[in-house]
């Protein structure tokens, strides 16, 4: 019999680590508690099973839904998206992106980032010394991911905020188990988006010469004509910015909101905020240990067997990032936080041909970012946090801090 998990279950949700180590004892697989889902826990099954043509990213079927149902917008929109298209269509998105999300391209924004973060420090000096506490997810951390983001494709700084909200809009209607559950509202936000991108590429802002949005991806589409050709329509450019401007946005302020929370109250690690040295190993790290996208969702495409069960087409699969990231096959102490480990195969952002688009842009700012703030408030501590339980994220609600 295979184990059970409760998603349901606030108290899993909010700590899933212990549950999760006692179902990979039993088995790669598991089952999701009242619902027809397999759940992978182990990182072998999960790395070989994110590349398996067998399975794929299509887990919601449109079918059943009248072609006037507001559920329709959802499907429509997601459709037309990367992360759920498969080949070849997402190559054709995939692509022309994929050179100006490479490490050499996103290196040039280190300058910007750091400066962004530097801005976001200094606002969190402010509202130390003026406040008795600053809510670092909703003051410091969103709008400094956001700013990131909004230069890096090249949108007006000033928007930040806008894009923020819809991207929660969507998140929000990704998780099948949250209060604000609403598929139809998941919709709307990328309609939303979908209508910002056009009027912004209408107003062709990114089109003008030595502007601010010079160095971005846009910017570079506009230096560069023919690179647009590469595109096969304008919706395909409309969906790949929304695409990265909302992949970009909610994962990044998890994982730093979550690194900040960790390195202050993890006893063992509290020097690194003091004095520390922010190495590459000890960003790879912080990937690991919270693992911000925790859950991707697949359907079965093809009959599959996975650790002696055979599975048939049309069955549900979720690929536990987070517990295969604490597979004590591979990794020793794997429940620890430890910046001394070299070896770090982690799945954290995913494997096979959806692998992360912005990995290189992730690891950059969080490195930046917490390079600014390390050494800046010897007296930070946290007053409280408030766990955000959607399924497919893990991150930080709130996190209140202040000085001793
Ligand atoms: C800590 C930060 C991040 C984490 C943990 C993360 C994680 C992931 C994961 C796990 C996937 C694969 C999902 C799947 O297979 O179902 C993915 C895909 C993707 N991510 Fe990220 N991501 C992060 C940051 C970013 C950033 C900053 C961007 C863009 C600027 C981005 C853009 C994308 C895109 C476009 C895809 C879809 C790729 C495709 O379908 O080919 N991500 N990410």
């Amino acid at each position: 019999m295979l184990p059970e998990l409760d998603f349901r279950n606030l108290a899993f949700r909010r700590d899933p680590h212990e549950e999760y180590a006692k179902a990979r004892e039993k088995g790669a697989l598991a089952k999701a508690k009242g619902l027809d889902a397999y759940v992978v826990v182990s990182h072998a099954e999960c790395e070989s099973l994110l590349k398996d043509p067998r399975i794929s990213l299509d887990h919601f079927s449109g079918a059943g839904f009248s072609a006037d149902h507001p559920m329709q917008r959802y499907f429509q929109m997601r459709d037309g998206l990367m992360l759920f298209a498969n080949s070849p269509r997402h190559e054709d998105l995939r692509n022309p992106a994929r050179s100006a999300m490479s490490s050499r391209l996103i290196r040039r924004y280190e300058e910007s980032i750091r400066e962004l973060a530097q801005e976001a420090i200094r606002k969190m000096k402010q509202k130390l010394v003026t406040s008795e506490s600053v809510d670092f997810v909703r003051e410091i951390s969103v709008p400094f991911v956001s700013a990131v983001i909004c230069k890096v494709v090249g949108m007006p700084a000033q928007d930040h905020s806008l894009l923020a909200g819809m991207t929660q809009k969507v998140a929000d209607g990704l998780d099948p188990f949250g209060a604000s559950h609403d598929l139809a509202q998941a919709g709307e936000g990328y309609v939303e988006f979908q209508d910002y991108m056009r009027e912004q590429l209408a107003l062709g802002c990114w089109t003008q010469e030595a502007n601010e949005f010079a160095d971005s991806f846009l910017g570079d589409l506009a230096q560069c004509p023919h690179m647009l050709g590469d595109f096969k329509s304008s919706a395909d450019l409309i969906s790949t910015t929304v695409m990265l401007l909302s992949a970009g946005h909610l994962t990044t302020n998890h994982s730093l909101s979550l690194s900040v929370r960790s390195l202050l109250t993890d006893s063992s690690q509290q020097n690194v905020l003091k004095d520390g040295t922010i190495t590459p190993h000890l960003v790879e790290e912080l990937f690991r240990y919270h693992t911000p996208a925790q859950i991707t969702r697949r359907r079965v495409t093809q009959e599959v067997e996975v650790a002696g069960n055979v599975l048939q087409p049309g069955q549900a699969l979720w690929l536990s990032l987070v517990s295969a990231n604490r597979d004590e096959n591979v990794f020793s102490n794997p429940q620890e936080l430890d910046f001394s480990r070299k070896k770090n195969p982690h799945l954290a952002f995913g494997g096979g041909q959806h692998f992360c688009l912005g990995v290189h842009l992730a690891r950059l700012q969080l490195r930046v970012f917490l390079e600014e703030l390390a050494g800046q408030f010897p007296k930070l501590r946290v007053e409280d946090s408030v766990d955000d339980h959607n399924l497919v994220f893990r991150g930080l609600k709130s996190l209140r801090l202040s000085l001793t």
